[in-house]
């Protein structure tokens, strides 16, 4: 097993790692594109290019298609649950065997604190383990029809299925999709973000390893209008799984209907954070804080939204702001409390959000700008920020920042916390702190939003199922509605006498 320490020693003597792929990952090996063409893969903590990669096109989605397709008739769809099951038992076994190289490669590529990448790594190992414990468990149903006949139900796999991942989460959202996509017969084809390429396939590759079928899980890097845009209206694909922006997913959507392809969108999020006068304060302030920064604010749920009580905002807002001021910035690998944000297009568009709403006279209480790792001068790092007294139908409390930036927003009570915690074009998430139990779970009826999170900010794992209301989009993964998300469901009724 490569050990962290190693490859950061190999990253900062040679400014690269001998151990990162080349190619897309196509019928079980690393293939030769049908071209040259490469991209730069970019570490943000230095803003500076770490290795290449292929920038596929519509011929290398047309192979991968082809691939999945003759996997999925010939070597997977009908291989017994159980063997499936083992399959992705071993694979999660050999992603924690690789958790270190696969964790500092997701540093390199994301930004993110290399803690947060091992999480990352590991999540992918029991998400695997998760589904793989699924494989022979997908049962149907049966229905009293009566002496004379026999009605029950099976669920199939839909087929070939496309997934198109973003930069934020690029381990844990293709584990996420693959997982359960396999788990119920389906094949694979991935395009990872063109800014994290890297972990998806040294994930194939280890499913391989684990003894997939060449062709069941196919990886093809590149752009989202070279790779992403042919993937998603590939008249081959059944299924699209899709996480990234309202924009792009709009644009999923529109030629997924055009072959009437089944998609799961997971889209934006704007999430509020409701901490109520009679919460335990310590942990309501932890928890805002892991919403906010965790990832440097860049999570579809990220709690990007405090809906405070007034009873307690200032001493409240004033705590939050002196542990903010306490966060060590850093480059990834340096495990700092903060990471950089992912490209400079990114950090330009997150401070475009701050500087116009300091233009409207925001009540910027701490951070507010563009700096630098502190160590070398370098990479693309935005100021843990906070602005107090937004306004519901400001800006910044209604648009998807996708950065370090927390919004405050001032509750009468608890009714005000709900009407405000509602007031948004998204329903992702939404934390709630409070120790009345009553309180919090009508609350947790009332709020429109996927999931609801009670007195820890991210509670839960796999096991519970995820997906967005409103433009945060539709569809649900994780947990086992995840696994029917890839099956169809048939009904089949016989007359036995
Ligand atoms: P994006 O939605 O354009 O990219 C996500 C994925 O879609 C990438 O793999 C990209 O290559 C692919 N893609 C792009 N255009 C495509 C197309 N026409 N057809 C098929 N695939 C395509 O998001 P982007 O530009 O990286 O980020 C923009 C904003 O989106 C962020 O600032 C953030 O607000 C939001 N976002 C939300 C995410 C989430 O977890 N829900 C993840 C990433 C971004
Ligand atoms: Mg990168």
């Amino acid at each position: 097993m490569l050990q962290a320490s190693d490859l950061i020693a190999e990253y900062q003597t040679t400014g690269t790692l001998r151990a990162l792929p080349t190619g897309h990952f196509i019928d079980g090996i690393f293939t030769q594109p049908s071209h040259n063409r490469t991209m730069e893969s970019l570490d943000p903590g230095r803003g500076e290019a770490f290795a290449r990669f292929t920038a596929g096109t519509e011929r290398d989605v047309d192979q991968a298609v082809l691939s999945s397709r003759q996997a999925f008739d010939t070597r997977w769809r009908d291989v017994a649950p159980v063997e499936r099951a083992r399959i992705l038992q071993k694979a999660s076994a050999l992603i924690l065997e690789n958790l270190e190289l696969l964790a500092v490669v997701e540093t390199l590529d994301s930004g993110k604190p290399l803690q947060e990448a091992l999480g990352d790594a590991r999540g992918a190992a029991r998400t695997f383990e998760y589904y793989a414990g699924a494989c022979d468990k997908l049962q149907g149903d049966s229905f009293p029809l009566g002496p004379d006949y026999i009605g029950y139900t099976i669920h199939e796999p839909v087929g070939v299925t496309a997934h198109i991942i973003p930069w934020n989460f690029p381990i844990s959202t293709a584990a996420r999709g693959f997982a359960p996509a396999l788990a119920a017969g389906c094949t694979v084809v991935a395009k990872p973000a063109e800014q994290t390429p890297f972990t998806a396939l040294l994930l194939a590759k280890l499913l391989h390893e684990a003894g997939l079928p060449d062709g069941v899980c196919n990886v093809v890097t590149g752009t989202g209008l070279d790779v992403g845009a042919p993937l998603t209206r590939h008249a081959g694909v059944d299924h699209i799984t899709f996480t990234g922006s309202v924009q792009t997913g709009r644009s999923v959507m529109k030629s997924a209907a055009e072959d009437i392809t089944r998609v799961v969108l997971e889209l934006g999020g704007k999430s509020p954070v409701v901490v109520l006068g009679d919460c335990h304060k310590e942990q309501a302030l932890s928890g805002v804080l892991g919403a906010i920064f965790e990832n440097a604010g860049q999570i579809c749920s990220a709690g990007s939204r405090l809906v405070i009580e007034r009873s307690i905002h200032e001493e409240f807002v004033a705590e939050l702001v002196s542990r903010t001021k306490g966060l060590k910035i850093g480059h990834g690998l340096a495990k700092p409390d903060l990471g950089p944000v992912n490209s400079a297009d990114h950090l330009g568009k997150i401070a475009g959000f701050v500087d116009r709403a300091k233009a409207r006279g925001a009540d910027v209480v701490t951070g507010g700008a563009v700096t630098k790792d502190p160590k070398s001068g370098k990479g693309w790092f935005f100021q843990p920020t906070i602005v107090d007294r937004v306004a519901s139908n400001d800006e910044l409390a209604q648009e998807e920042i996708f950065g370090p930036v927390l919004t405050v927003q001032v509750a009468e009570d608890a009714d005000d916390a709900l009407r405000l915690a509602n007031d948004c074009q998204y329903g992702l998430v939404a934390g709630i702190y409070t120790s009345n139990f009553a309180k919090a779970h009508q609350l947790a009826r009332k709020i429109d939003a996927g999931q609801i999170y009670i007195n820890e900010y991210f509670a839960g794992g796999i096991e519970v199922p995820f997906g967005g209301n409103k433009k945060s989009g539709f569809g649900r993964e994780k947990g086992l509605e995840g696994l029917l998300s890839y099956c169809k469901t048939k009904s089949i009724a016989a007359k036995i006498v």
